[in-house]
């Protein structure tokens, strides 16, 4: 019987924006079609946040609201809350506590992780930490971006692909063998020349020029990225599986970053992994940054069993990228 205590995910809960943007509204938009939209990236409508005021710590407190109510728990007994984003209500404080203070999660403390759209792997990981190693016992890990806040909708190169979003799961310990039980991430800063936003940090601050170029919006060389993605998420699914003797007959289920069909058709066929072990949403929601997985696990929430291996992964600006092995627990 294992004895180790795991950090194992014990609810997930997601929040989504009512309106959809339709591949038909982008049509009148820009120079595109569903056509396009649909054969290129497997994308037909995705979520945009229009309630006045609201930002993406509103759609986290939603998310981790529901989470709560779910679960059976009060927002005092959070240890630590951690929002993994790229659109931060502002550049500083951190939007984790914000939310914090949104829910009434008094007793919590909580910081951002900011690593695109790894950042749900990374703040997994990072919460998971605190959980094994016995210094908390309810550590909240959110995934949330409000991509409308940061996309040019006049640039059809981006404004088709993303979307807005919150998951957040639960992590607890667990002494029957379920949880997470390994990962691997990894960087490379150099990657920041192929995906990023211009201006608005210290490097370009805010200006009437960066204003007038439209440099505070989400950029990236897409057919560059795509083949970093390619190659860093087979890369550490294979080397996760690897190390813990799984071969694709022992995974229940891949959950990949939803940023492109194409991606993840092609991670699925280096894995050998047949489609219905994937799980997908992209169709739905478009890529939602660091939601995307956590929103997946939602979605299929009802199919998991316990015990199941699932295998998550993504890759995203930084460039950052990862895989993260856990053992369903409920
Ligand atoms: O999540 C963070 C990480 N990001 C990613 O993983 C994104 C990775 N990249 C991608 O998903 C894809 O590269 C995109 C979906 C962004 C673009 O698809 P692509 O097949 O790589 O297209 P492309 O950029 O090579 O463009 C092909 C053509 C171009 O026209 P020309 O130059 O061949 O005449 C583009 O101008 O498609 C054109 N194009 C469009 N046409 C209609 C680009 N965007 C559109 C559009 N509608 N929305």
């Amino acid at each position: 019987m294992p004895t180790k205590i795991r950090a194992a995910i014990t609810g997930v809960h997601g929040w989504l924006p009512e309106t959809k943007l339709t591949n038909l509204d982008l049509e009148k938009m820009v120079e595109t079609s569903d056509e396009w939209i649909v054969s290129r990236t497997g994308i037909k409508e995705r979520r945009i946040l229009k309630t006045p005021n609201w930002a993406t710590s509103d759609m986290a407190a939603e998310a981790v609201k529901g989470l709560l109510e779910k679960t059976g728990h009060k927002p005092g007994e959070i240890d630590l809350l951690i929002v993994a984003t790229v659109t931060a209500d502002m550049v500083f404080p951190d939007t984790a506590n914000t939310v914090c203070d949104k829910i009434g999660a008094k007793n919590a403390f909580g910081f951002d992780i900011n690593a695109a759209c790894s950042g749900f792997l990374y703040a997994l990981s990072t919460g998971a930490q605190f959980v094994q190693n016995e210094t908390y016992k309810k550590v909240v890990v959110v995934g949330a971006d409000m991509m409308s806040s940061i996309i040019d909708y006049t640039d059809r190169n981006t404004c088709v692909i993303f979307g807005d979003g919150a998951a957040a799961v639960l992590l607890e310990p667990r002494k029957d063998g379920t949880g997470i039980q390994d990962f691997i991430l990894r960087g490379d800063g150099s990657g920041r020349e192929l995906l990023h936003m211009k201006a608005g940090g210290s490097l370009k601050p805010a200006s009437l020029e960066t204003v007038m170029a439209r440099e505070h919006y989400a950029w990236q060389d897409g057919k560059r990225v795509f083949v970093h993605a390619v190659k860093g998420m087979t890369g550490t699914c294979e080397e996760v599986m690897r190390r813990n003797h799984l071969t694709i007959d022992d995974v229940q289920w891949v959950v990949p970053h939803q940023a492109n069909m194409r991606i993840i058709t092609s991670v699925a066929e280096h894995m050998n992994c047949p489609m219905e072990k994937v799980m997908l949403n992209i169709d739905k929601y478009g890529n939602t940054t660091a939601a995307t997985l956590p929103l997946c696990l939602w979605d299929y929430e009802s199919k998991l069993k316990k015990g199941d291996n699932i295998i998550l992964t993504a890759f995203g600006g930084g460039f950052t990228w990862g895989a993260v092995y856990l053992k369903w627990a409920y």
